[in-house]
C-alpha cells in the first residue's frame, strides 16, 4: 500500500519554504499528468510554489515527447509552479539545480547517492532512477512560468518488460519500501534552497556553483565515453559543462556542446 502523500502529510515536512501552504499542494489520486495540471493553473493565476504531486498519471510526459511510467505502485509524480525573472534561455538552470535537490533528497533518505545524467536523469548505475521535465510559457525575452515536473521511481517491484532494462526503483535496488511523503520533502526543501538562491544571486555568480556542484555529482560530466543523438548523432569524451549549463563533448571533430540531451555512455576504447 503506498504511503500517503495528502498535502496535511507534507505541508508541516516543508515548514518555511515556497512550498508550505496546504491549500497550494493538491493531491491526486489518479490524474492526467501533474506537469499538465500545473500548466493549466499557471494559466489561470496559480501561486508561485503551488504543488501538484499524484499516486498515479494515466498520460504522464517524460523528455522529447515520450511518455513516463507512472502506475500506481509506488512512484512519485510531482510538478511545482515557478515564476522566475529569468530568461527563456536560462530555464536549463531549474532543471540542473531540480537535479541537484533530486541528487540530495535521494543522498539524505536512503544514505546513498544517485549518479545525475546531464541534463535531467537520476540513475543508478545504468538504470533510470528518476526524471526531470521543465516545461514553460515565455515570450522572447521573459519567462511567464515554469513548470518542474520530477518523477521518482521509489517503491515499484518491477517494470513492463520494455522498461526492465533501463528502469529501476529504490526497492529493486535495496529490497525494502522507501517514504514517498519523507522523499517528496527533503525534494522541496532542497529546491526551495536551490532556488532562492537562484533568485537573489545574480545568475553570474551561483551558476558557477550550480555547474561546480553538478560536475560533482555526475559521473556523466568529465571524462565518460557517451554517444549523443543530436546534430545526426555523435560520440567522444565529456569535458564538463559551459558556462551556460550546456554540456560539452570532445570528438575528433573538435568540442561539441550537447543542446538537448540523448546522451549515454558507452564503452570507452
Ligand atoms: C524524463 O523523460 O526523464 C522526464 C520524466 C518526467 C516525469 C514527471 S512525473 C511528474 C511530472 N508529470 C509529468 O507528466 N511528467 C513529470
Amino acid at each position: 500500500m503506498p504511503d500517503q502523500l495528502s498535502p496535511d502529510a507534507l505541508a508541516p515536512l516543508v515548514r518555511n519554504t515556497i512550498f508550505a501552504r496546504a491549500e497550494h499542494i493538491h493531491y491526486f489520486r489518479t490524474v492526467g499528468s501533474t506537469n499538465e495540471m500545473a500548466m493549466q493553473a499557471a494559466d489561470a493565476g496559480a501561486e508561485e510554489g503551488s504543488v501538484f504531486v499524484a499516486d498515479e498519471q494515466t498520460s504522464g510526459r517524460g523528455r522529447g515527447g515520450h511518455g513516463w511510467h507512472s502506475s500506481a505502485d509506488g512512484g512519485l509524480y510531482l510538478s511545482v509552479l515557478l515564476r522566475p525573472n529569468l530568461n527563456p534561455t536560462d530555464v536549463l538552470w531549474l532543471s540542473l539545480i531540480t537535479g541537484l535537490s533530486a541528487h540530495y533528497a535521494i543522498d539524505l533518505v536512503l544514505g546513498a547517492p544517485p549518479d545525475l545524467r546531464w541534463p535531467n536523469d537520476i540513475m543508478l548505475g545504468n538504470r533510470k532512477l528518476g526524471g526531470i521535465l521543465t516545461e514553460m510559457a515565455a515570450d522572447s525575452t521573459h519567462v511567464r512560468h515554469v513548470v518542474v515536473g520530477v518523477g521518482l521511481n521509489i517503491n515499484q517491484a518491477s517494470f513492463p518488460p520494455e522498461l526492465a532494462d533501463i528502469a529501476t526503483s529504490l526497492r529493486i535496488e535495496t529490497g525494502r519500501d522507501w517514504p514517498r511523503t519523507e522523499i517528496a520533502a527533503a525534494l522541496l526543501k532542497s529546491l526551495d534552497r536551490e532556488y532562492r538562491a537562484l533568485k537573489t544571486g545574480l545568475l553570474a555568480n551561483i551558476s558557477g556553483s550550480i555547474i561546480k556542484r553538478f560536475e560533482r555529482c555526475s559521473s556523466y560530466a568529465h571524462g565518460a565515453t557517451v554517444a549523443v543523438e543530436e546534430a545526426g548523432g555523435f560520440t567522444g569524451q565529456t569535458v564538463g559543462l559551459d558556462a551556460r549549463g550546456f554540456l560539452r563533448v570532445q570528438t575528433q571533430d573538435g568540442v561539441k556542446t550537447v543542446l538537448s540531451g540523448g546522451v549515454r555512455k558507452v564503452a570507452g576504447d
